[in-house]
């Protein structure tokens, strides 16, 4: 079910084989993993990780109670269930994160790692996040940094037409967005979020970095300037923690709301949840609730 943004589509893509598993890509996974450790709330009732694929971070989520596994694409969370297993713990949801099916304050904390910078409305998707918090909750969130060194360097040596220090977004590739710190400061800002806490991170992802030194030993180096990088910031990534205004416990109750018409409170019908307010139904197959396409529309 989309409304109007354009999506990039996963679906089908093979992420974790394509992207992650023998991909010269260990010390990208290494650092970021450093990175939400150190951002993440430890513990709480309820994480929500949007744009979640296969599942890759999930193991950084053992404090919490229950996990919500949110993607557009089928595909990864099918894989993401295999990894992890069907139990009371990980919910898998598919569904669009201009939609969110989750119920307002449900949720302690919510991450997103390479997903913002798919998004060509990034304020829409901030004010659904900031709507699944509950009152003083955490969102811990990487995005693509537009004013790092490499593309400084290029700007200023004449090889790159674009300027980084330009603050609006800028799109390398069809649906694939560089931001400048200063901008997305903004776009957080106007969503009501407070950025608490931030990380400099990917510093040696550069190919020559990874030709001379194990992804172990370069993540062991960026790990020391994630700290003090942040205040330069100008690594091709940049991981914030940001919190929702006041303070609160998450909304106890029904987890899910109709992504269509706001109302919270589906009805459990067979393998189906079913809407009162829009008559929307939607379907719960193998484990995965499906709130893309409804099964019967309203
Ligand atoms: C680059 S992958 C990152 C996956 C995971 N966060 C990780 O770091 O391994 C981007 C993910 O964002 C998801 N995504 C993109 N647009 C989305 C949308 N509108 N709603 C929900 N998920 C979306 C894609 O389906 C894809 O799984
Ligand atoms: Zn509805």
């Amino acid at each position: 079910m989309n409304q109007g943004h354009v999506i990039c589509d996963y679906e089908g893509t093979s992420y974790r084989a394509r992207f992650w598993e023998g991909q010269g890509r260990e010390y990208e996974d290494l650092v970021e993993r450093i990175a939400l450790r150190r951002l993440l709330p430890p513990r709480g009732q309820r994480l929500l990780e949007v744009g979640a694929g296969f599942g890759r971070l999930a193991d950084l989520y053992a404090g919490y109670d229950h996990v919500v596994l949110l993607d557009y694409a089928r595909s990864g969370l099918l894989e993401a269930q295999e990894r992890l297993g069907r139990s009371d713990r990980f919910l898998y949801v598919v569904a669009d994160l201009y939609h969110l099916p989750l119920a307002p304050g449900t949720c302690d904390t919510v991450v997103t790692v390479r997903v913002l910078h798919h998004l060509v409305d990034v304020q829409s998707a901030l004010r659904q996040i900031a709507e699944a918090l509950r009152p003083g909750g955490a969102y811990v969130l990487e995005y693509a940094n537009k004013r790092n060194i490499k593309a400084i360097l290029r700007y200023l040596l004449g090889r790159q037409a674009w300027s980084p220090f330009v603050t609006a977004p800028y799109e390398f590739a069809e649906l694939n967005f560089d931001f400048h710190p200063s901008w997305m400061a903004h776009e957080l800002d106007q969503a009501e979020f407070t950025i608490a806490a931030g990380l400099a991170v990917s510093h040696f992802r550069h190919p020559l970095f990874k030709r001379f030194a194990s992804p172990r030993t370069l993540a062991a180096v960026d790990r020391l300037m994630q700290r003090v990088g942040a205040a330069w910031k100008l690594s091709p990534s940049v991981f914030l923690r940001c919190c929702t205004p006041g303070s609160g416990s998450a909304v106890a109750g029904d987890l899910f709301r109709c992504p269509i018409c706001g109302l919270r409170g589906l009805a459990a019908r067979g393998d189906t949840l079913a809407c009162a307010g829009c008559g929307a139904v939607w379907a719960v197959t193998d484990g995965i609730y499906d709130f893309k396409t409804p099964v019967v529309s309203p």
